[in-house]
């Protein structure tokens, strides 16, 4: 499968590994620094190719669009349609205050979730939220190496069929699966991203150690 990675940061970056490793053709994109690319693409050699993010989009099938909250506008205006593309939605509705403090955007999230604004913006693709619920270090199978659990990868969307090439996708990553119902259901996945992040805060704690709040068997 032809997967583009808009962009390859915290998540895009492992998510990318992951699918090459997987045996799928991979573009990787970096909205922002372009030089923060260069680890990834060590890595990777020649296995994944690399260029702007209306490449990677154009060159997808399923596009991962893991980008800041606060870009979304700009890199959307550079991506056209999407024309029948599958979407993966990371994103978390992350906003900062005048003290340059990231907060969660509560009100928006009341009655809309980034998952549903994507839908809207492209509106012939097909969007699915995953990923979202799970901090960027666990998102890499060797962390979980020799562990009997695996956290669970939540996924919500409206159509069946993108729905079944990202809950394979998700294994591919080596993750189990969930489907948590309808794209509607972003907003909860999205409160739920929210309140673990919130109980890491208060325990003042590594966020690996939220790992097993959602974890089932591994194969
Ligand atoms: N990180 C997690 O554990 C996690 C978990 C669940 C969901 N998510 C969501 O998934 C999406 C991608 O997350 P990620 O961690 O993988 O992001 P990332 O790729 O590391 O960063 C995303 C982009 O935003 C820019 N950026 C990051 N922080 C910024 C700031 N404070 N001010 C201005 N620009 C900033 C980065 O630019 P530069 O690279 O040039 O700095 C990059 O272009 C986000 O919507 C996030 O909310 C993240």
């Amino acid at each position: 499968m032809k997967i583009g990675v808009i962009n390859a940061g915290n998540i895009g970056s492992r998510l990318a590994k992951a699918w090459v490793l997987a045996g799928h053709e991979v573009m990787v994109s970096k909205d922002g620094e372009r030089a923060k690319l260069q680890p990834l693409l060590a890595q990777l050699g020649d296995k994944a190719l690399v260029g702007e993010l209306e490449e990677a989009a154009q060159f997808s099938d399923v596009l991962l669009f893991s980008v800041y909250w606060l870009r979304f506008e700009q890199v959307i205006d550079r991506l056209g349609s999407l024309e029948g593309k599958i979407i993966i939605d990371t994103m978390n509705p992350l906003k900062v205050n005048e003290a340059f403090e990231h907060y969660h955007d509560l009100d928006f999230m009341q009655s809309s979730s980034t998952s549903e604004e994507l839908q809207q913006r492209l509106p012939s693709a097909k969007v699915v939220k995953a990923f979202s619920t799970i901090p960027f270090h666990l998102l890499d199978k060797d962390v979980w190496q020799g562990s009997q659990m695996l956290p669970s990868v939540f996924f919500a969307g409206d159509d069946t069929e993108a729905k079944k090439v990202v809950a394979q996708l998700i294994q591919d990553a080596g993750f189990p699966s969930i489907d948590a119902g309808s794209l509607k259901k972003a907003r909860l996945l999205e409160s739920m991203g929210v309140l673990l992040h919130n109980i890491a805060e208060a325990r003042n704690d590594s966020a690996l150690n939220l790992a097993p709040t959602f974890v089932s068997p591994a194969n």
